[in-house]
């Protein structure tokens, strides 16, 4: 079916600060094309609200092609849109129609508060990679050759799975007890299947989990809201990994 323009109405969180109080305030906006991406939709509203003398809508944003995790909106009630396995970026108004009402908020979780309108405070996630996602590598020169090391295709095709979560947090924000496990499986996991992350696993998941429980976020109770809403289907099976990885780090420390 050809795509065509039509008119919507967006109620839009929108807050002035992290200290206000915030409020969902209602927008018409006509002739959007349905060929036009959702934050494209964004855009156009922004620009009339310029035209017109007023504050934009303040949403997060980069890439734009479903890489970098920016994106984060929910869109009526779901995190990303309606759309399965797919960023807010990379969701088309073709999957609205004409007369639409279009609910848009930020994050709800505590651990992500809320900067302006929509766009969250994510750096828990930082601090939760620094604290362990990454392998400490010699740069003497006498680095080894990464194909030196052969890898079980297994292994390989699930640490790239992992690898794949593009810490967006909406596992976050689905999850009705605000927890982080899928987004730091995955994290966990993309290393703890290679030999070059094995080295430093004991201490990794330990120090990554020790700093998501510093932030805030919640424990996982298995409901699976995460896995359904990850725009890059992280399957829970990282959740599981991650807690083997842990329990069996926590037995070897206390040895
Ligand atoms: S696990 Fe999925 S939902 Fe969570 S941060 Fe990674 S990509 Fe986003
Ligand atoms: S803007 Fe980068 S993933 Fe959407």
């Amino acid at each position: 079916m050809a795509d065509k323009n039509i008119n919507i109405t967006l109620k839009i969180w929108r807050q002035k600060s992290a200290k206000s109080k915030g409020k969902i305030e209602t927008y018409k906006l006509n002739n959007v094309s349905q060929a036009s991406s959702f934050l494209e939709m964004l855009d156009q509203l922004n620009e009339e609200l310029i035209n017109g003398g007023k504050e934009p809508v303040a949403f997060d944003h980069d890439c734009r092609e479903g890489i970098c995790g920016m994106c984060s909106l929910y869109i009526n009630g779901q995190p990303h849109g309606p759309d399965r396995a797919v960023t807010t970026c990379q969701l088309h108004m073709r999957s609205f129609n004409d007369g639409d009402t279009i609910y848009i908020e930020p994050w709800r979780s505590a651990a992500f508060p809320v900067i302006k309108d929509l766009v969250v405070d994510r750096s828990a996630f930082d601090r939760i990679q620094q604290a362990g996602g990454y392998v400490s590598v010699d740069t003497s020169g006498n680095t080894v050759d990464a194909n030196a090391t052969p890898v079980p295709k297994f292994d390989a095709d699930r640490a790239f799975d992992a690898a794949a979560c593009i810490g967006c947090g909406a596992c976050v924000a689905a999850c009705k007890n605000g927890s982080a496990m899928l987004f730091v499986g995955a994290k966990v996991s993309q290393f703890a299947l290679l030999p070059q992350g094995k080295v430093e696993a004991t201490k990794r998941v330990q120090k990554m989990v020790e700093q998501m429980d510093e932030e805030g976020f919640g424990n996982c109770t298995n409901t699976r809201a995460c896995e359904v809403e990850c725009p890059k289907e992280i399957s829970l099976e990282n959740i599981a990994r991650m807690n083997r990885e842990y329990l069996s780090a926590k037995i070897g420390s206390e040895q």
